[in-house]
């Protein structure tokens, strides 16, 4: 009683499966200036996984997030068509990480709006729609 539901809820495998792969990236991290290890997996309405992590540069601003690292990859293999359906971000530095402002503005051109986000907050892991984590993305309409 009186815990978020996400903390007490067990994770759908589908993404707890997600989750995994989210991990296992992470683990491919190239991060020596913050040494914080962020692994993304995409799931994609093909059924497909497409994960990346963070690459950081000297610059410290050229620095890419795991989050769009994921999200590139995914268009240069399949497409600019490509939808995707779950998200998934993981550490490994036992820290919350849910997606950066960034992120998940460019997230939003490709993700559907009731997809789960799943990553890690301070109450542990959580889960949230797309529209919960970004219900405001910038959007172009010229008149
Ligand atoms: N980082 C991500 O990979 N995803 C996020 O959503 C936020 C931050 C990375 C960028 C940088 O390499 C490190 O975490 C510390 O900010």
């Amino acid at each position: 009683m009186g815990e978020p539901a996400s903390k007490t809820k067990p994770l759908d495998p589908a993404l707890e499966k997600l989750l995994e792969q989210a991990r296992q990236a992470a683990v491919r991290s190239y991060s020596p200036y913050s040494g914080f290890r962020v692994g993304a997996a995409l799931r994609l309405t093909s059924g497909e996984i497409v994960t990346g992590t963070n690459v950081e540069n000297v610059s410290y601003g050229l620095t890419i997030c795991a989050e769009r690292a994921a999200l590139v990859r995914a268009v240069a293999e399949f497409g600019p068509g490509i939808r995707i359906v779950a998200v998934a971000v993981a550490n490994l530095n036992g820290a919350a990480s849910p997606p950066c402002g960034a992120c998940r503005q460019m997230l939003a051109e490709f993700v559907l709006p009731d997809a789960p986000v799943v990553f890690p907050a301070a109450d542990g892991v959580r889960t949230m729609a797309f529209n919960e984590v970004l219900p405001l993305a910038f959007e172009m309409r010229l008149k």
